[in-house]
């Protein structure tokens, strides 16, 4: 029994897929031949194609302005595939037989005669079957397309759109965004994508969450010290520089994915699992969230910048020479002393945290939990207090820091050592990308996994809130050398309330 309790069974450790066919479907892909298409979305559907769960009259059609033809949009997205993915799960075989689904349509969106005829041509007209617009494309051309793709009559009863994020750069383009594109298509068929809500990690937390008993007791002010969320990343900001130069680390991963894991950690139970039961209990989180002002965003936020510096021992050069500017404000690195304003959690400081070029690439959420009342092991006796380390990436693992008796003679001595629950000691299973899963839930029509619109509308608030104090405020950006973890000022922020951040 208790061996049984202690290794995973058979059936766990195979990870215990089981790939059930989806319906047939047609994806559209805009912005087909780029970064996203080629690193993400083409490789996602071909492993769930050869674990056999697309039907095989589905079809992937790629779209873009690039004049290429069927056979060169396979050539590409082959050769794409080897670059980013290896050949660790690659197979001739099938991929031959997964790019007899793939067909491309030249089409520039945005001008007057933009092909939208070519594309009809590509789609068997049939109402019922799952269509799929898949937008990746920069967010202020959303609006337009989906109005062509109204205007052409290419959008049936069953289709659906998704957008990558960031859905606009503010509340208000955000508005706009999901205004336009609500002119076409109804709330319900809108997949508003936050990549980090296909991790299996990030899912693990509702798991944990809410189907253990242990941990509910304790989730609150009365318990937890504090929490610190941390996406931490040693890549800089490569070939992104035009984009990244506008929108800088809090509008790329704070807004979306920082955040919807504050959620996940610290909102209610939700009754359900459903789309709306979930979404109306992260709603509240953001809701809730204290807003900074200039008065505030100096001793509440960091924001730094990336010098030159060593990364894995190798030199690497400064944010101004990889963005190609002489003079940028643009923060790669933040950190935040977030505060939500209800009865969980009124008191405690919950720090979050993500930057580029960081000394390496690791995500995780630490509920630090405060001291036991009182010591009985007397005064000298060290005694930490307990710490659950939900690691998201990589070495996936949940860790929960206990005190225990060292054993042996000399007297009471206490450790601090870790109930470790290790993804990879526990599970052989191939940990699926995160774009694996959300793709297949939107041909199943599931959403729960994707943000509604006043997420993202809430979430922008507090974002605009927070560049609005640094613009008032003239808070600086600091700089960090390149394989650091940030800013000194950012350790400086949680020395001053006492604590420091944690770190494996
Ligand atoms: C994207 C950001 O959303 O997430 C990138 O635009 C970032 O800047 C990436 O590098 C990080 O994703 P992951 O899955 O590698 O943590």
């Amino acid at each position: 029994m208790s061996a049984q309790i202690k290794t995973a069974t058979e059936e766990q450790a195979k990870g215990g897929s089981t790939f059930i066919p989806v319906e047939p479907f047609d994806i559209i892909v805009f912005g087909g031949t780029g970064d996203l298409s080629r690193r993400k979305l083409l490789p996602s559907l071909y492993h769930r194609y050869c674990d056999g769960q697309i039907p095989d009259d589905s079809r992937i059609i790629g779209v873009s302005r690039s004049k290429l033809d069927r056979v060169g949009f396979r050539d590409l997205a082959k050769k794409s595939y080897l670059e980013f993915s290896g050949k660790d799960n690659y197979s001739q075989d099938c991929w031959s037989s997964f790019e007899e689904h793939m067909d491309y349509v030249p089409i520039d969106v945005l001008a007057e005669d933009a092909n939208w005829a070519g594309l009809t041509k590509a789609l068997p007209q049939d109402d019922e079957r799952i269509r799929i617009f898949y937008l990746a494309m920069p967010p202020r051309m959303f609006a337009d397309v989906c109005a062509g793709l109204k205007k052409a009559g290419l959008v049936t009863p069953n289709s659906r759109v998704v957008l990558e994020k960031p859905i606009g750069t503010d509340y208000h383009s955000a508005l706009e965004i999901n205004e336009g594109v609500g002119r076409v298509f109804d709330e319900d068929r809108i997949y508003r994508i936050d990549h980090y809500l296909g991790k299996e990690t990030v899912q693990n937390l509702l798991v944990l969450r809410f189907g253990n008993i242990l941990l509910e007791p304790l989730w609150n002010n009365r318990a937890i010290d504090h929490i610190q969320i941390t996406a931490a990343e040693s890549i800089g900001v490569g070939g992104r520089g035009s984009y990244y130069d506008g929108a800088g680390v809090l509008r790329d991963m704070v807004q979306n994915h920082i955040l919807q894991l504050l959620c996940l950690t610290t909102m209610e139970a939700p009754a359900s699992l459903s789309a709306d039961d979930v979404r109306t209990e992260k709603i509240k989180v953001l809701r809730a969230l204290k807003i900074l002002t200039p008065e505030t965003v100096a001793t509440h936020s960091i924001r730094g910048q990336y010098a030159r510096g060593q990364v894995d021992g190798e030199a690497v050069a400064d944010y101004l020479t990889d963005v190609g500017v002489e003079q940028s404000h643009t923060e790669t690195y933040v950190a935040i002393k977030a505060e939500i304003e209800n009865w969980r959690w009124a008191g405690i400081p919950i720090y979050l945290r993500s930057g580029k070029r960081m000394s390496e690439r690791f995500s995780e959420i630490v509920i630090q939990f405060k001291p036991v009342p009182h010591s009985v092991f007397g005064e000298d006796t060290r005694l930490d207090a307990n710490r659950l380390v939900i690691r998201l990436q990589p070495d996936e693992a949940v860790r929960l820091w206990l005190e225990i008796k060292e054993p042996g003679a000399g007297g009471l001595r206490l450790k601090t050592l870790p109930l470790n629950l290790t993804y990879a000691d526990n599970f052989t299973v191939r940990y699926p990308d995160a774009y694996e899963r959300l793709l297949m839930d939107v041909v199943r029509g599931r959403l729960s996994l994707f943000m509604r619109r006043d997420e993202v509308e809430t979430a922008w608030k507090w974002i605009d809130a927070i560049h609005e104090a640094w613009k008032k405020s003239g808070q600086r950006v600091e700089l960090y050398p390149s394989g650091e973890d940030g800013p000194r000022q950012a350790d400086d922020m949680l020395a001053k309330d006492g604590r420091s951040w944690s770190k494996q």
